[in-house]
């Protein structure tokens, strides 16, 4: 059976209007080039494909069965344009993704294998702290966010990818270094640096410390994770830091884990996105790639805390 796309077309917006000079001015043809065309797919087929009476026209049996075929093969050709369409947003798609503070200690390095596999997506990596996350969302200003603790309050889709370890850090010169099963309210002598308001590491250490009654004593404010690592190495006190974000001075042993009632808290990282948000193929490909790659991820926290003690 020798017919083309066209000629479904052209069969098509017939079958709508059934009647060939409407269907011939929608598709700015002439009305003999339309009647040539149904007089050739008939001629395919060898059954008529429309009776006349008058100027009425109407599907016969085998009209309506091609109804139904080309319904279908335009149902499928439109199913492999937005295929097509993905894989051409995969490649060469963009994405905008905002991630918690704590999270571009590990973010940018997924990121980058993710690149090798397609070069062509361009990324723009928004970093602030959760109360900026959370504006994001509500404004609708990025594709996804990466976060520890979702806020409950609002209308979000939220997927759990990595554990997240809470710990609290001294120096290594700290008398607390290498004790065993710190009270907390030991730590209510200690001078903390904490990150500023809005933070989550700051609200989940103010909701921890509050949980026992605790508030540390003159908290030394700071504005981000790197200033606080400086300052609790220098001396300054101590800090509860998520446990990504200290791979380096862990590894160098110029900060410890210190053993506490408690510690570490465990948390998820997780990929956030508004509810009722379609994801675009970009963003889909780079979640499913970070699901896959941090598959397994558990130890982290303990593998911190081990080096930490002596
Ligand atoms: P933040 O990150 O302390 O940088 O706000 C933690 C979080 O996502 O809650």
């Amino acid at each position: 059976m020798n017919i083309t796309l066209r000629q479904l077309r052209i069969f098509e917006a017939v079958t709508r209007h059934l009647n060939f000079t409407k269907a011939s001015e929608e598709l700015h043809l002439t009305q003999p080039a339309v009647s040539m065309q149904i007089k050739q797919l008939e001629q395919a087929i060898e059954i008529p494909l429309f009776d006349q009476v008058g100027k009425k026209i109407s599907l016969t049996e085998a009209g309506e069965e091609l109804q139904r075929y080309s319904r279908s093969i335009s149902t499928l050709l439109q199913e492999a344009e937005q295929v097509f369409s993905e894989m051409k947003g995969i490649q060469r798609g963009r994405l905008n993704i905002t991630v918690a503070s704590t999270a571009n200690y590990f973010v940018p390095r997924l990121w980058a294998t993710f690149r090798v596999q397609r070069p062509g997506v361009k990324v723009s990596l928004n970093v602030t702290n959760r109360e900026g996350l959370i504006r994001a969302l509500a404004e609708n200003e990025t594709d996804l966010v990466i976060m520890g603790q979702p806020p409950e309050d609002m209308d979000l889709v939220a997927e759990p990818f990595m554990p997240n370890h809470l710990v609290v850090i001294a120096p290594p010169t700290h008398p607390l270094c290498g004790a065993r099963h710190v009270p907390l309210e030991r730590l209510r002598e200690e001078t903390f640096l904490v990150r500023e308001q809005g933070s989550g590491t700051r609200s989940l250490m103010e909701r921890v410390f509050a949980e026992k009654g605790l508030e540390p004593s003159t908290p030394i404010e700071m504005s981000s994770t790197e200033a606080i690592k400086q300052g609790v190495e220098a001396g300054l006190g101590l800090a509860l830091l998520s446990v990504h974000t200290l791979e380096m001075e862990l590894a160098l042993n110029r900060l410890v884990v210190l053993d506490v009632e408690g510690f570490p808290v465990l948390r998820d990282w997780y990929f956030v996105y508004r509810a009722g948000k379609r994801l675009s193929a970009v963003a889909q490909a780079f979640k499913d790639f970070v699901l896959k790659e941090t598959a397994g991820i558990v130890q982290v926290a303990d593998m911190g805390a081990s080096k930490g003690h002596k």
